[in-house]
């Protein structure tokens, strides 16, 4: 929207006023001047024009302010429930400095501003639309004695406050034509109800028809599309002299106006110089949702779904047999009713559009916290949640009684958070069983006891490390060139030998273009053969050494694994320098991309979806340790080797890393260390010690990133920690699992089922390998609905400090030995 694209046409315009005009173009009255009909006022930027105009075809004569680019969007109305006959309107200042719009009959007062001067007075119209009225006979006196912006119509302009002003009385609001053609005041109207935070309401008559969320700091809550503007700044002031909403605009030039139709829509629209039109940017019925309290009491309104109407969480459905017919206005009530004294608590709910506040007690000197306690002390409070999300979560809403016109969003990000009040019952359902009572003083003697052991052992451990780590780097060396001689003859006859030619052709020559990640141990290429099979291509470094023995364990072990929770490995190919492994290609990569990528990605995975990719990862480990003819631990678990076919089924990759245990074996003991930081359990951290339920750990780490979309980092730095681990446990404890979900999805329609996989999770990360579940146990309790979860100890590193020496062991380790390639750290942070 360039300038000289916009001025353009109002120079047209102003220059056909010229021509019928006798007042050229002037933007003010003196005392004593008048305009008639056929003449106007226009703004010093030409952006706004005063005069009188006809609706339609109706023959009434009113007088109004329209844009000068487009002359039928009228934004304000003087004489609106009272028409001039014919052309016989005049608009002038009179002796006492009132500014008065004559007709016929002669001396007839069609409308006045009711202001009076002794020392006269001069009209004016702004480039804001602003008709003002000022004292005396200067154009930079400051108050007005009068101005349109405080006489709004059905219509709303930057700069605008909509709102009670408590001086005079006076409810500055939109109220909405009668009809398309009678600009008198009709059923609808826009106003700011100044209860609670501030919320606008639209009103038939006086009911409520539509309600934006309550002012949040940075938007009406519940207005989703107001953040995606920002060509907009919002504000609500509260104070005793007024409340009110405002908007600027913050690039010029833009024509903007927000109105509310005789239809009883609010609108807000964007002046389109390309177009020469007005482009809705925004209206109050933009969906199903949008009609107040469609759900009734406790209810909440999703409009992506199939049935718009659910009860909140411990709530239940009022009148089923109304509900059935789509009849919600019945709404929900709580299952349990409340016991004040008796174990009331709060549960969080997130991404909605905030409760009708009119009934709301506000406090901007509280924190969540305080707020927190206030409405639990307070027993007819039924939630609570933040007044203020601009800068952090500040200051304090409390409802009463019933929560009415709740809704939720696809968009997480537009809602906000409602902690809701539920009996002790209530919350137990929602959140399963509650745990057993532990005596903490025990456990905290413990676990400090734990802990000292724990860092010595680290301490210890890493100067043995370091001492030996020239030696072993020898070691290593020889062993890896045996395998890669023994190791592709006799065991693998079943499996396909490409040549490279082939290999080379479908590859592009293995053009950078074709290249889609990088392994453990080189690159992997997109490679499409002539009869248009697409395999993905996995390159050893030729001039490295590095990952000859894990290329040779993959071909083994791959080979003979079949199972479809597993990608397949298509053949090998060994040439000149050259060790290649074909794969079939998964076209959706890999699941870190979805579950740590920005929303877009997130949102490609559902719930639904998640929990099936971890029950297919379940099932694909099941696979390795139990069922097939092998027993392998893959020790390199992560999402990044979880791939992803198109429909979204996971694959199990990477197998460079794996072992194959006897099958009476219990626990290995490894010098070199082989994994991902944050997916690695403690005992095989610290004394190499690797078994199936080091990969059961790993699995209950993804499970919980899958959950959460956030990833257990541990990055050798000061103050970090799994602090995934630790939150999930301790929120888990606190039956607040949900506050771990990725919550920018909309919240799973089954909770009970995440719930399920979430504390299956925290059973696989616990401390000691013992605790944990077998493949088996955790495919059985993910996969039956009915089964009865015991309670998780705590994580493995739950202790910062342990936590501290492990990570500093690691940078050192990492930093120092990994040259010599003892510790094989495969992606410290994913890819
Ligand atoms: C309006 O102003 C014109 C001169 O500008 C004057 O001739 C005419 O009498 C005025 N009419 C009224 C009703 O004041
Ligand atoms: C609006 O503009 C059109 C064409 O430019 C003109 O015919 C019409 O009279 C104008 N209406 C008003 C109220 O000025
Ligand atoms: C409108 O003006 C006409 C003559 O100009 C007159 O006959 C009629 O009564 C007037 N109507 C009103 C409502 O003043
Ligand atoms: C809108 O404002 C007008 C003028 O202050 C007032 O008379 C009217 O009652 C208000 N409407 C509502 C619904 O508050
Ligand atoms: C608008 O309302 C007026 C009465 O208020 C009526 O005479 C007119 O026909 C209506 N116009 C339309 C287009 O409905
Ligand atoms: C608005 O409500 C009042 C009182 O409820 C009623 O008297 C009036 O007729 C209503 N007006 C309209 C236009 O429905
Ligand atoms: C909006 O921004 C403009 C320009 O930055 C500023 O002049 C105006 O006061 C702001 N208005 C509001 C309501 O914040
Ligand atoms: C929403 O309200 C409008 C007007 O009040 C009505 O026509 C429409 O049927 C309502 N929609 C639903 C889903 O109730
Ligand atoms: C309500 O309570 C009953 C038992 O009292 C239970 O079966 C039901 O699942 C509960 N519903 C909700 C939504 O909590
Ligand atoms: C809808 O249900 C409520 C009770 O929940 C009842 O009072 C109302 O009459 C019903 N409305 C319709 C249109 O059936
Ligand atoms: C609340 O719970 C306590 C203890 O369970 C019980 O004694 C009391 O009667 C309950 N009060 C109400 C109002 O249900
Ligand atoms: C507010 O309280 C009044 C009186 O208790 C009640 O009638 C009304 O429904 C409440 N409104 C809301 C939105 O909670």
């Amino acid at each position: 929207m360039g300038k000289s694209s916009t001025i353009f046409p109002y120079c047209l315009v102003i220059s056909l006023f010229v021509l019928v005009s006798s007042s050229s173009g002037t933007d003010t009255i003196q005392q004593l001047q008048n305009i008639s009909d056929g003449q106007t006022l226009v703004s010093a930027g030409g952006i706004f024009v005063l005069g009188f105009f006809s609706p339609g075809d109706s023959g009434k004569r009113y007088l109004g302010i329209w844009f000068a680019v487009s002359n039928t969007t009228v934004v304000w109305v003087a004489n609106r429930d009272k028409p001039l006959n014919g052309s016989s309107g005049i608009l002038r200042i009179d002796t006492s400095g009132n500014l008065v719009l004559t007709g016929n009959p002669p001396n007839t007062i069609f409308w006045s501003t009711g202001q009076t001067s002794s020392v006269g007075a001069t009209a004016q119209l702004l480039d804001s639309g602003n008709f003002v009225l000022r004292e005396g006979s200067s154009l930079t006196a400051g108050d007005f004695l009068w101005q349109s912006f405080d006489h709004p119509t059905d219509t709303m302009l930057a700069g605008m406050k909509i709102g009670p002003d408590y001086r005079t009385g006076r409810d500055r609001n939109l109220t909405a034509w009668r009809n398309a053609t009678d600009p008198s005041p009709g059923r609808f109207t826009y106003k700011l109800d100044p209860r609670g935070m501030g919320q606008p309401f639209v009103l038939d008559n006086t009911t409520v028809i539509y309600r934006s969320g309550p002012w949040n700091g940075l938007r009406f809550s519940g207005t989703p599309t107001t953040k995606s503007y920002t060509m907009f700044n919002f504000t609500v002031v509260h104070n005793l002299e007024e409340t009110y909403y405002q908007y600027g605009i913050t690039q010029e030039p833009t024509l903007a106006r927000l109105v509310t139709d005789h239809s009883g829509v609010a609108r807000r629209l964007l002046w389109d110089s390309k177009k020469a039109g007005w482009q809705e940017l925004w209206s109050s019925d933009l969906d199903r949702c949008s009609n107040y309290s469609l759900c009734g009491p406790n209810g909440v309104c999703n409009s992506d779904a199939s049935v718009a109407c659910n009860c909140l969480r411990g709530f239940r459905v009022k009148h089923q047999d109304e509900w059935n017919i789509r009849n919600w206005s019945g709404g929900c009530v709580r299952n349990t009713s409340l016991n004040c004294t008796d174990g009331d608590g709060f549960r969080l709910e997130t991404g909605m559009r905030l409760p009708d506040t009119v009934n709301s007690t506000v406090d901007m000197g509280m924190n969540l916290d305080e707020c927190r306690e206030t409405c639990r002390k307070n027993c007819s409070c039924v939630a609570y949640a933040s007044a203020n999300i601009s800068g952090g979560e500040s200051g304090c809403i409390t409802w009463i009684g019933d929560l009415i016109d709740i809704r939720t969003f696809g968009e997480v990000e537009d809602g906000q958070n409602i902690y809701i009040r539920l009996a002790k019952a209530d919350l137990e359902e929602i959140l399963g069983n509650p745990s057993k009572k532990k005596h903490w003083a025990i456990i905290a003697v413990t676990v400090a006891s734990a802990l000292v052991l724990l860092s010595s052992v680290l301490w210890g451990y890493c100067i043995w490390r370091k001492r030996n780590q020239k030696a072993e780097a020898i070691i290593e060396h020889g062993s890896r060139f045996q395998s890669i001689n023994n190791g592709l003859t006799d065991e693998n006859n079943d499996l396909p030998l490409f040549d490279l030619d082939t290999i080379a052709l479908a590859t592009n020559k293995f053009a950078d273009a074709n290249k889609i990640g990088k392994g453990g141990f080189g690159y992997v290429y997109k490679g499409k053969f002539l009869d248009g099979r697409e395999v993905a291509v996995k390159r050893l470094s030729s001039h490295s050494e590095e990952g000859i023995e894990e290329f040779t364990t993959e071909v083994r072990l791959i080979a003979k694994l079949q199972h479809r929770s597993l990608v397949r490995l298509l053949g090998c190919c060994i040439e000149g320098g050259e060790r290649l492994l074909v794969y079939e290609y998964m076209p959706n990569s890999s699941l870190d991309v979805f579950i740590f990528g920005d929303v877009q990605k997130r949102r490609l995975l559902d719930w639904e979806k998640r929990l099936d990719i971890i029950l297919g990862v379940a099932r694909g480990l099941l696979y390795l340790h139990q069922d097939s003819r092998l027993r392998v631990i893959h020790r390199d678990l992560k999402a990044a080797n979880i791939l992803l076919d198109e429909a979204m089924n996971p694959k199990i990759s990477d197998f460079g890393t794996a072992r194959i245990f006897g099958r009476n074996q219990m626990e290995d003991n490894t010098i070199k260390i082989v994994g991902t930081i944050g997916y690695m359990s403690p005992e095989y951290i610290i004394n190499g010690n690797f078994s199936e339920k080091s990969d059961i750990f790993s699995f209950g780490v993804l499970v919980l990133e899958i959950i959460s979309g956030r990833k257990n980092q541990w990055v050798s730095q000061k103050n970090t920690h799994m602090q995934l681990l630790a939150n999930a446990w301790r929120l888990c404890r606190d039956n607040q699992c949900d506050k771990l979900l990725d919550d920018t999805l909309r919240p799973p329609t089954k909770f009970s089922d995440v719930l399920r996989y979430m504390k299956v999770g925290l059973l696989c990360v616990q401390e000691s390998p013992d605790d944990r579940p077998t493949m088996q146990e955790v495919v059985l309790m993910l996969a039956n609905r009915t089964s009865v979860l015991p309670q998780a100890e705590k994580p493995g590193f739950f202790k910062p400090t342990s936590l501290a020496a492990a990570a500093q062991w690691f940078s050192d380790g990492y930093n120092s030995l990994s040259s010599a390639n003892v510790i094989t750290l495969t992606n410290v942070e994913g890819r």
